[in-house]
């Protein structure tokens, strides 16, 4: 095993998009930033300096952490922010993880500008189950605002209304052509006739599910987050922000150019970014005139209308875990959780701060529980010094009020209660959690996120899950391993982990829009009696708050 030492340099760098140059926070002074690639059971040292001028943190979106919650990086939770002028080293080793992953901000909205790649390479002379790639490509899917996203952050928080949406998508940091003064950047992939190459899309997109495709090429996936899948082919792929989807594509046609390209799926009813980010996939080699080549458009991939929830439930249907896995067949905790939106009803609806729909303000909750992160301390830190007064631990288990999850609950229903709860789990205990899309507001996927797990995801529906029918069909066999994983719009779905990682670990929305309101909470996994079972202490550079 290797061990990597990086400085990320934190700072506000000049990026030009779509005609206009904004100061943008980078890191290295590149957008997207640094790809980090390493094997499985490698050691990553990163010193992170922030030379901007906000407070930042960065996270290892999918690695679990094991005993060592100090390297996490959401703020507040795991750790206090890096402040401006400040330094931390993030240290940690891989273990036992493979595949796809990325790093990203984990503070407000700087995510937007500061990601990058994580790609865990199997251990030396470890081979993938399939054919060796002749090449492997990340593809980042982002999203851009032709304004500095701290602001549309800031105007939606204070406004309570629902921040404007992107003003386009990105693959690898541009545009694409379809875009105003984007066409010479778009990015280009060399491909040669017959050669298949390894594509490893990541959406890092702040607040949208994506599809994908690529022109008349199929594409074959064959894993997720870190699991490896049984191999299926497909012309369009589905991928929520946070998660990541490996799929082999064969140069298979006729040397030409072809674009790939995403854009919105959106379940829920609310205005979003409907534009198309494109790259061109290039045949380098071929019988026809190169010159003419050049000339024609690209070909355009086919990709599904912007709610088309059957071919999203479809694609998700067909990710199953390429071997047998062991699912915990007993569970000691039983939970249901709510997830979704809601409306604050405001004392005076004309209030400059109650733009949201009818004088409203905009919420999110699980179990009716707005999440609120302390700013006095980080979660860990106030665990580990043993400070009262910054956490409680009476997340509910269940929803304190039942109702249908379909229909057109009222509001009065629903008035979501501002807190930083969080939900004891004894260390070893096999957790089954139910998530629940409420409907409320919006009809819609919310992509949960869990920090220093993985978990299995057994089973999905729509409607209202319904303990006494649905257990029966869960997959035990073979079901997807993730670390993220979207409600059906105007479903459930059930996942299950052992909770064998001691520490506090954020489950949220990873569409940022939807944290900031408060869909969020966290578990508090207690530190069990074993060397193994505790947290490791804290490194001795830990920021302060
Ligand atoms: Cu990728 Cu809590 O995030």
């Amino acid at each position: 095993a290797e061990i990597h030492y990086h400085q990320f340099v934190i700072e506000a760098r000049p990026v030009k998009r779509l005609c206009r140059t904004h100061n943008t926070i980078t890191v290295n002074g590149q957008f997207p930033g640094p790809t980090l690639e390493v094997r499985n059971g490698d050691t990553i040292i990163i010193k992170a300096i922030n030379n901007a001028r906000y407070n930042i943190t960065l996270h290892w979106h999918g690695l679990h952490q094991r005993r060592n919650p100090w390297a996490d990086g959401p703020e507040y939770v795991t750790q206090c922010p890096i402040q401006p002028g400040r330094s931390y080293t993030y240290r940690f080793t891989i273990q036992d993880q493979e595949g796809t992953l990325w790093w990203h901000a984990h503070s407000r909205w700087l995510r937007a500008t500061v990601y990058g790649a994580l790609i865990v390479y199997p251990k030396l002379g470890s081979p993938y189950p399939f054919p060796m790639p002749k090449k492997e490509i990340p593809i980042l899917l982002g999203e851009w605002w032709d304004r500095n996203p701290m602001d549309v952050l800031r105007q939606a928080l204070f406004t309570g209304a629902a921040p404007n949406v992107s003003d386009a998508f990105t693959i690898n940091g541009q545009p694409g052509d379809l875009y105003r003064c984007s066409r010479k950047e778009t990015v280009r992939f060399p491909v040669e006739s017959g050669e298949t190459i390894l594509l490893r899309i990541i959406n890092s997109a702040l607040n949208q599910e994506l599809f994908f495709g690529v022109a008349n090429h199929k594409l074959t996936v064959v894993g997720v987050d870190t699991s490896y899948t049984k191999p299926f082919t497909t012309s369009v792929i589905v991928i929520g922000p946070g998660q990541t989807t490996n799929v082999l594509l064969t140069a298979d046609q006729a040397p030409s150019r072809y674009y790939m390209a995403a854009h919105a799926y959106n379940s829920a009813n609310a205005p979003f970014d409907n534009t198309t980010t494109t790259a061109i996939l290039e045949y380098k080699s071929g019988p026809c005139n190169a010159k003419k080549r050049k000339s024609s458009a690209p070909v355009f991939p086919k990709l599904p209308g912007f709610n088309d929830t059957a071919t999203a439930e479809a694609f998700t249907a067909q990710v199953k875990s390429a071997y047998h896995v062991k699912v915990p067949s007993v569970i000691d905790q039983n939970l249901f959780f709510t997830v979704g939106l809601g409306l604050i009803n405001c004392t005076n609806p004309n209030s400059p701060r109650c733009q949201g729909p009818n004088g409203t303000r905009f919420t999110a909750s699980m179990n009716n529980v707005s999440f609120v992160f302390p700013r006095r301390n980080s979660l860990m830190q106030a665990y580990y010094q043993g400070q009262p007064g910054v956490f409680t631990t009476d997340f509910p288990p269940v929803p304190p009020i039942k109702f249908d999850y379909t229909g057109n609950v009222s509001r009065g229903l629903w008035q979501p209660v501002p807190g930083t709860k969080l939900y004891k789990l004894k260390y070893g205990s096999r957790v089954q959690i139910v998530l629940q899309d409420t409907s409320i507001v919006t009809t819609e996927e919310h992509p949960m996120h869990l920090h220093g797990y993985e978990f299995y995801v057994i089973g999905r529906g729509f409607g209202n899950f319904n303990p006494s029918t649905d257990p029966a069909k869960f997959n035990f066999i073979d079901p997807p391993r993730r670390n993220t994983i979207g409600t059906p719009p105007g479903g459930w779905v059930a996942i299950r982990f052992v909770a064998d990682n001691p520490g506090i670990w954020l489950m949220h929305c990873h569409i940022d829009s939807h944290l900031a309101w408060g869909l969020a909470m966290a578990f508090l996994v207690e530190n069990g009696v074993g060397k193994l079972q505790t947290v490791q202490p804290p490194p001795l550079d830990l920021p302060r708050c």
